[in-house]
């Protein structure tokens, strides 16, 4: 039955793993995984996280499934740390629980697909290495508009804007909150404007990747073009993930919020959301949406998150310093303010492929063929050791 399957090479990410397991060099770097990991290299589980795994253990009673659409303590929590307070009516929107921001992005795509079956969806050049994988594999057509200029490490943003006025009426454009991942370089709020003007103008349909909300500037800050968008869109698609800002990676925790048009429409919406849901995956997984959702509700729980992600975010910000510092001092010809100015966990060094495979042969520096790192490999005492290796192979 299965000899007609063809092989599936594997993520690139998985060979950048298993190569740097195998390396034994002591001043090895891993600058690929996308995960964040602390001053001393671990990727810790929050202990707000552990207080509320603790509050679980001693009041949950029952493993029984939860309801489709999820936990509302987790459903309502994440709503409004995106949407903020808002004048929108409460039964225009809906958040359902998903596994993950990739289940949630998946959803999306299915939901896409029914609602119009010559519907594009436009993706940023680059993006995410799953979005268009996501789309394809729900039948759902893509194209990409420009977004980063690899040469001056910058966005293209005319290009971007030109693209937009060109698409059809009625499409819909994918775009990263914040942190784009892979380049980390966001539109300014004013950027956001002019994009939301010429989208509105188009008809077209924005639909928000919220992966890495309070890792660029501040949960409310990380969330100005979403809420912008919330002023000038009646219809609008986020899908969120707490796997970097609650560091639930594997617990799988993420969501969906639909704004429709109506609320006659919105119910038909989220009728089908759900018959999608539990006809794929069914019910959520419980665990780490419950942890969320008791932080979220609890006012002590919740400021104590707010500081450990400002730690993470700091850190993060703090690499992209000392890195950008550090190139600075060893080369005078090139220029990597760039690092400096992108958010999150990820920035394209600016390298060609064969200095990346040279930082990793030579180097034992692994990242991903496009140059892309992920600023949490970086501790200040790898980071000269980082520059001298990257001035090596410039
Ligand atoms: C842009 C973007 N969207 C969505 C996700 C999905 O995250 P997860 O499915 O782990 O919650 C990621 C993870 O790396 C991402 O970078």
């Amino acid at each position: 039955m299965f000899e007609k399957l063809s092989l599936i090479p594997p993520d690139s990410i998985l060979k950048i793993i298993s190569e740097y397991n195998a390396d034994h060099r002591p001043n090895k770097i891993d600058l690929g995984v996308g995960v964040y990991r602390d001053a001393n290299g671990n990727t810790p589980v929050m202990s707000v996280i552990k207080k509320a795994e603790k509050y679980l253990l001693k009041t949950q009673e029952s493993k029984a499934y939860i309801g489709l659409a999820g936990d509302p303590d987790f459903t309502d929590g994440i709503q409004k740390l995106m949407l903020g307070d808002n004048n929108l009516p409460k039964d225009r929107i809906f958040t359902i629980q998903t596994a993950g921001g990739s289940s949630s992005l998946r959803i999306a795509a299915e939901l896409l697909k029914i609602s119009s079956k010559d519907i594009c969806v436009w993706v940023s050049e680059p993006t995410w290495n799953n979005h268009e994988p996501i789309l394809d594999s729900a039948g759902v057509k893509y194209k990409v508009y420009p977004y980063y200029d690899t040469k001056s490490n910058e966005l293209k943003f005319d290009q971007m804007i030109e693209c937009l006025k060109n698409i059809p009426s009625g499409d819909v454009v994918l775009m990263h909150a914040c942190c784009h991942n892979p380049t980390g370089m966001d539109p300014n709020p004013d950027q956001w404007q002019q994009i939301i003007e010429v989208m509105q103008k188009c008809n077209l349909i924005p639909f928000i990747d919220n992966a890495y909300q309070g890792l660029a500037n501040g949960l409310d800050e990380d969330a100005i073009p979403i809420r912008l968008m919330i002023e000038s869109f009646d219809e609008l698609i986020i899908s969120s993930s707490c796997s970097k800002n609650f560091g639930l990676y594997r617990d799988r925790v993420g969501g969906l919020t639909v704004i429709s048009r109506n609320s006659e429409i919105a119910k038909k919406v989220r009728s089908n959301t759900l018959r999608i849901v539990r006809t794929m995956s069914s019910v959520p997984p419980d665990h780490g949406a419950a942890a969320v959702g008791h932080i979220l509700c609890d006012e002590k729980l919740s400021n104590e998150w707010v500081l450990e992600l400002n730690d993470t975010r700091n850190r993060l910000k703090n690499m992209r310093m000392e890195l950008s510092n550090a190139l600075k001092a060893k080369t005078d010809t090139s220029d990597f303010s760039h690092i400096e100015k992108a958010n999150g966990m990820f920035s394209y060094l600016g390298i060609s492929p064969t200095q990346v495979e040279k930082l990793k042969l030579d180097y034992g520096i692994y990242m991903e063929g496009q140059g892309r790192i992920n600023v949490a490999g970086i501790t200040s005492e790898n980071v000269d050791y980082l520059a001298d290796s990257v001035f090596e192979v410039l």
